[in-house]
């Protein structure tokens, strides 16, 4: 159990394998030579990743320039490589023998140039079976990073309502999206319960698309709380630890 928790190719399939969820869980395959290129051509970016990766560590994202031209970002470095088999094999260099994904890139809207995706905790009671979304934060990208890991890429927090309104798609409706997000954050906790019983927290990665599809880019069981206590705004913060005091 402590070691499925961390497991992301498990907690992937637990919820891509339910049907009303699989359409928000972008497609992800162990990572070898073959899914990497098949990732690739069909989906022109990916982000490869770490099975037990966390803080936003060792995470890569590949994207097709056309012709045989190809280019690899991780931590604030861009490199151009030449050819699927060299840019698979340059991944490879860098990250040994470890076990890795490879994932369909959630095409992020950005604010001041920069991707976004938020933080969403949902938690239930101690004697309850109620799930509720207690906390919801925009976590942009830091400089140059791709990944939205506050620490790592020194990235910014927003509110979401305020964060989506300063965004690329202001033109969306906040409280549509962000009611779709909780309807999608209560489900995947219900499915995540059947096979963490007794577990009473998740903090869900989410992206959305340009045109505000959702996309869960993982589900975490120990969710760090700094998101919320770095908030001027203490509300979500006294919220989530109400519920883990019971
Ligand atoms: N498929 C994806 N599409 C777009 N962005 C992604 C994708 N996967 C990861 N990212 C970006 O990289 C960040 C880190 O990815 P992920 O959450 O999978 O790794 P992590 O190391 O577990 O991070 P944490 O410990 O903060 O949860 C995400 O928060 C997001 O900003
Ligand atoms: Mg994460």
């Amino acid at each position: 159990m402590a070691s499925a928790a961390k497991d992301k190719w498990y907690k992937y399939l637990l919820l891509r394998r339910h049907a009303s969820l699989r359409s928000y869980v972008p497609e992800t395959k162990l990572l070898d030579r073959h899914h990497f290129s098949k990732l690739l051509s069909k989906y022109g970016h990916v982000i490869v990743k770490p099975v037990w990766g966390s803080r936003g560590q060792g995470i890569f994202q590949v994207s097709w320039l056309g012709h045989h031209k190809y280019i690899v970002h991780y931590e604030n470095i861009k490199v151009l490589v030449r050819g699927r088999t060299n840019t698979y094999r340059y991944i490879r260099r860098k990250i040994g023998n470890a076990s890795y994904m490879v994932q369909r890139r959630i095409t992020r809207p950005t604010i001041n140039n920069r991707p976004f995706d938020m933080r969403v905790i949902i938690q239930r009671r101690t004697d309850s079976s109620v799930w509720v979304v207690t906390g919801k934060v925009i976590k942009v990208a830091g400089k140059g990073y791709i990944v939205s890991n506050n620490t790592r890429s020194k990235g910014k927090l927003l509110h979401f309502k305020s964060g989506i309104r300063q965004s690329s798609v202001r033109h969306l409706s906040a409280s549509k999206l962000e009611s779709h997000i909780d309807r999608v954050s209560i489900r995947s906790a219900k499915r995540l319960s059947a096979f963490f019983p007794g577990h009473r927290i998740y903090g869900l990665d989410i992206g959305i698309d340009r045109k505000g599809h959702i996309g869960i880019i993982e589900a975490n069981l120990f969710p760090a709380r700094s998101h919320f206590r770095k908030l001027m705004d203490k509300t979500m913060y006294h919220r989530i630890t109400d519920y883990q005091n019971g």
